[in-house]
């Protein structure tokens, strides 16, 4: 049985590593790893744990995210003076994929403010969390009133794409790569 709570700080560790544990796999080296952790788990459990929540199993241990950014001009703010320091310190082409990735939500910033990243490790996919881990998202952004999200993802990901469709997500451009997918609601 899986369940969806609000995060927790004692999630950290686990939120870094299902990061990790679900990335391709030819992102291995270090540096890599630093790229992933920061441009896709750190900000968010550090800068908005309030928007992230937590799939975990019945011993209450996370085995899946769900992490969002509400505003994406204080994104970006925060992102540039905390974070993209460390990607620039780590290497050339993590500081131009981390501007490459904000261009890709900069781009759509005004018909949608708020972005996710999704992750559920292997084994405990395909069993309904994504769907409730979305779902809870939604709501709680709703509170927020707050309407519509995006998110990119790579065009080559069937899984993520077939599930994002299933979910009510249509796409709404190419970038590069990726599909960026919106969801009004
Ligand atoms: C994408 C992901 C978040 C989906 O979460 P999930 O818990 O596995 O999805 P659900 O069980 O809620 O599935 C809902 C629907 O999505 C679609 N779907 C999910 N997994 C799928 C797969 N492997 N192949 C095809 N469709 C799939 C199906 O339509 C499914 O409905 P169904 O089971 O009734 O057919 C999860 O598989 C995951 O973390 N994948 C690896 C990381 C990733 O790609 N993240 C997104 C990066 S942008």
């Amino acid at each position: 049985m899986l369940y969806v709570r609000p995060y927790d700080e004692k999630d950290k560790n686990d939120f870094r590593h299902i990061c990790l544990e679900t990335a391709s796999p030819t992102s291995k080296t270090e540096k890599q790893k630093k790229l992933l952790l920061t441009l896709y788990c750190d900000y968010y459990t550090e800068q908005e744990p309030q928007n992230c929540f937590a799939l975990t199993d019945e011993n209450d241990s996370a085995v899946g995210y769900i992490l969002c950014s509400e505003n994406y001009e204080r994104y970006k703010d925060t992102f540039n003076k905390l974070y993209m320091p460390k990607l620039k310190k780590s290497g050339l082409l993590n500081f131009f994929h981390g501007k490459l990735d904000m261009l890709s939500h900069s781009m759509y910033k005004k018909e949608f403010p708020a972005h996710l990243h999704i992750d559920i490790l292997p084994e405990y996919q395909r069993m309904g969390g994504g769907t409730a881990l979305m779902t809870a998202l939604k709501h709680h952004l709703k509170e927020k009133n707050i309407h519509s999200l995006l998110l990119a993802v790579d065009a080559k990901n069937i899984k993520g794409v077939s599930f994002y469709k299933k979910y009510g997500f249509s796409v709404y451009k190419n970038f590069i790569f990726n599909y960026i997918m919106t969801l009004n609601f």
